[in-house]
């Protein structure tokens, strides 16, 4: 199932899967139609062949971006390009054009604008205030960010094969019928208590999301759908997962805020077998 040359998302996006790819298609069956309800940088989308994907994401600019790229190509890739110059990448410029994103409405700038953040951005982090949900990464200091034009032509033709839906993971969950695969990569259960994975947007992702998610998952089993999860390996997730088969690694992450800061985690794929 998973290609011989490796596909990079375009975005640099937190959790992203891109490293783990042989353990998790290796475990992921074939079938009609491939489902993301978690889809982030798309690494697994990327590197499968399901003849159609439905791929969603609480992140209303993230799934934007997507969208206008799958509707506008090439032009699209030539507005991003003119943002990554040398003169715009300063502090004074990054400064100014993330006050212009978050006052933009337009979806082809602001999704232009939320490429160049991603790439000239501190860590490729992607953070809102929670007040205002205004995005506010420091700037990156990055001596010449990647134009990632490459990889944005593989997502542009991969991505006639898709739709790309925003709702929460609930309602697409329930959208998989006979023949569709999923596979589920949400925030992760923390490990501990200073661990910052889970903030990939205001209002984070609760354990009780991640229960919910679990019980979804063995419904849809139940229903003769293939279901696999990516998480943390813990207690909570030994628990939630139970009457999952379960697969254990280590993983080397970056757990703290801190980027420096890199260390081996254990992680687990926990697959939901269709039952009929
Ligand atoms: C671990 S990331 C996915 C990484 C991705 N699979 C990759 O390989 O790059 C988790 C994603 O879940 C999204 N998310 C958080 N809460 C959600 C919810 N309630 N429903 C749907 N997506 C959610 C976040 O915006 C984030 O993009």
């Amino acid at each position: 199932m998973i290609k011989q040359n490796k596909i990079r998302p375009f975005l640099k996006w937190a959790g992203g899967k891109y490293r783990l790819l042989d353990r998790i298609c290796s475990l992921l069956p074939g079938g009609k139609q491939l489902i993301e309800p978690f889809v982030g940088g798309g690494a697994v989308f990327l590197n499968t062949n399901f003849e159609h994907c439905l791929l969603n994401d609480a992140n209303a600019d993230l799934i934007t971006l997507y969208q206008v790229l799958q509707k506008e190509g090439h032009q699209f890739i030539e507005t991003c390009r003119s943002f990554f110059v040398k003169k715009l990448n300063s502090e004074k410029s990054y400064y100014h054009l993330r006050k212009r994103f978050n006052e933009c409405l337009e979806p082809i700038e602001r999704s232009a604008l939320f490429l160049y953040l991603n790439r000239h951005g501190y860590n490729g982090l992607c953070r809102y205030n929670i007040k205002k949900n205004e995005f506010n990464v420091p700037f990156g200091r990055y001596l010449k960010p990647y134009f990632p034009e490459k990889e944005m032509y593989y997502f542009y033709e991969k991505s006639k094969r898709a739709t790309f839906v925003c709702e929460d993971f609930t309602k697409t969950m329930k959208r998989a019928k006979k023949g569709s695969v999923v596979y589920c990569d949400p925030p992760y259960v923390p490990l501990n208590a200073t661990s910052c994975f889970t903030t990939y947007r205001a209002g984070g992702f609760s354990l009780e999301e991640q229960k919910k998610l679990a019980l979804l998952a063995e419904k849809l089993s139940v229903k003769g759908i293939p279901v696999l999860l990516s998480n943390h390996s813990n207690h909570f997730t030994y628990d939630v997962y139970q009457s999952a088969l379960i697969k254990e690694f280590m993983v080397q992450r970056f757990i703290s805020c801190k980027a420096e800061e890199r260390t081996a985690v254990r992680e687990l794929l926990a697959f939901y077998t269709p039952l009929t």
